[in-house]
């Protein structure tokens, strides 16, 4: 007999495999320690109430502390008709200090209970997640400050673009990645709303302390409609919406190194700790880490899809279909502690090839200093962009790369062309012109470690 709990008005026993499908204590036994605290916090506005005595009160909350230690030392033992975790830990409770536990829920419904647990949930998670993606961010910015004189090709469409500083490039994630970080402390505000004192969907009729049950629990504010609280999972959808914004810029971020990583540029090699090997093939190392932050990615926002399907036409107010909710936010709280870990562990490990960095800045991505070297002689960009094209075709038809033309072959370009156009060709002098705020010059790559290192302060 499935539902001995609420068994007054059911006949006959619930078919197993419908028992299975409705059944949620396996995913929802995550829950147990912050569906306690919502029960020790319920049960003292109960007695506020006049509802339990004080002898009662004392009986619940030494029951529950009991549960609470069963949990930890995981010696809780689950049984078949255990529904959820609010059931099961009901059910524990009675077997602990019997009838009084049965006024434990009155007034209250799974339907409160189980969004002010998940809500606790979060804001647990939610700091958690927060510290990795802090240490990330570190890891990049302080990587950036060391390697700050190392210059590497840039790329537009993955084609040479023009020569950046290497800490351009790191920069370019950690900022990124603040703005998540910005998120998802943005989004802790709604979650920080209690829900506990709305019932099924009608409210308390009570006259339960929703403040007492607020400042037990910690929350910043009280709901202000029951049916809207329990009901809504705005806060689940806000989630995985940061999380998969923040999957997306990691997966970003992997690709940019997997590429990097590849004999064929060279330009990184990633620490033997984040890599594996082929079963077939002795001489792969295979960027394996990186590729798993990149389909994670995926995972992440399926999850989040999930949910806005589920969510999509149902009525007010509870329906079961909500219960799926706490499956996509364990696995993607776990995602992230996870990607975020690794993902700082290969940041931090990488070993770069200044050599190949070298090798790759060929002369052909200064065609647009080429240009520039012209605007500052007195030519429209227009036609100093055209000019430093010809000079490109010329090199190309002689054989040869733009720094090895002739004076000469530049004249017969453009007559702006003097002997100190041999400066231009430096990636030094290249990356130092762009000194604008946000630029990859010196000045401005060092300015922007220190706004990020504040930054990082107040996160
Ligand atoms: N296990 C349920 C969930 O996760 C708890 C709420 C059940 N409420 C109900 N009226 N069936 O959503």
């Amino acid at each position: 007999e499935g539902d001995k709990m609420m068994a007054g008005r059911f006949v006959g026993s619930t078919d197993p495999i419908m028992e299975m499908l409705s059944a949620s204590i396996t995913v929802d036994q995550r829950l147990s320690e912050v569906d306690i605290q919502g029960s020790m916090a319920y049960a003292k506005a109960l007695e506020k109430a006049g509802i339990l005595s004080k002898t009662e009160l004392e009986k619940i909350l030494s029951g529950l502390e009991k549960i609470s230690e069963e949990w930890s030392k995981g010696v809780f033992g689950v049984i078949q008709t255990d529904e959820d975790i609010h059931t099961a830990n009901e059910r524990r409770l009675k077997e602990l200090i019997g009838d009084v536990a049965g006024k434990l829920h009155t007034g209250r419904s799974r339907n409160d209970q189980v969004v002010t647990d998940l809500k606790l949930f979060m804001k647990n998670s939610l700091s958690i997640i927060s510290t990795h993606l802090l240490q990330l961010i570190k890891t990049l910015v302080e990587r950036a400050a060391i390697e700050i004189d190392v210059i590497l090709p840039g790329y537009t469409h993955l084609q040479k673009a023009q020569p950046i500083r290497w800490s351009q490039f790191l920069l370019s994630h950690a900022v990124a990645l603040t703005r998540d970080s910005e998120r998802l402390g943005e989004i802790k505000k709604r979650i920080n709303v209690l829900p506990l004192g709305s019932g099924a969907l009608a409210g308390n009729p009570l006259e339960i302390d929703r403040e007492l049950l607020r400042s037990e629990l910690d929350f910043a504010s009280i709901s202000l409609n029951s049916m809207d609280a329990v009901s809504e999972r705005d806060f689940v959808v806000e989630f995985l919406s940061v999380a998969t914004l923040l999957m997306i810029h990691l997966s970003k971020m992997a690709e940019d190194l997997i590429i990097y990583s590849t004999s064929e540029f060279g330009f990184l090699t990633l620490s033997d700790t984040y890599c594996s090997g082929s079963s077939l093939m002795p001489q792969k190392k295979n960027p394996d880490s990186l590729e798993l932050i990149r389909s994670k990615a995926g995972r992440v926002f399926g999850r989040l899809a999930a949910i806005l399907m589920v969510l999509k036409g149902l009525p007010s107010t509870y329906n079961k279909d909500l219960q799926e909710d706490k499956e996509a936010v364990f696995d993607v709280v776990d995602t992230l502690n996870a990607v975020l870990q690794v993902a700082t562990g290969v940041i931090s490990t990488l070993q770069i090839n200044k050599e190949n960095m070298e090798k790759a800045l060929s002369p052909e991505i200064l065609s647009s200093d080429l240009a520039l070297y012209l605007v500052h002689k007195g030519m429209p960009f227009r036609q100093a962009h055209i000019a430093a094209g010809k000079a490109v075709h010329l090199a190309e038809t002689k054989g040869t790369t733009i720094n090895n033309l002739s004076l000469e072959d530049l004249k017969s370009i453009s007559p702006l062309f003097g002997s100190d156009v041999s400066q231009v060709f430096s990636v030094v002098s290249s990356v130092e012109q762009y000194t604008a705020m946000g630029g990859t010059a010196k000045s401005s790559v060092s300015a922007q470690i220190e706004q990020l290192r504040e930054l990082l302060k107040r996160l």
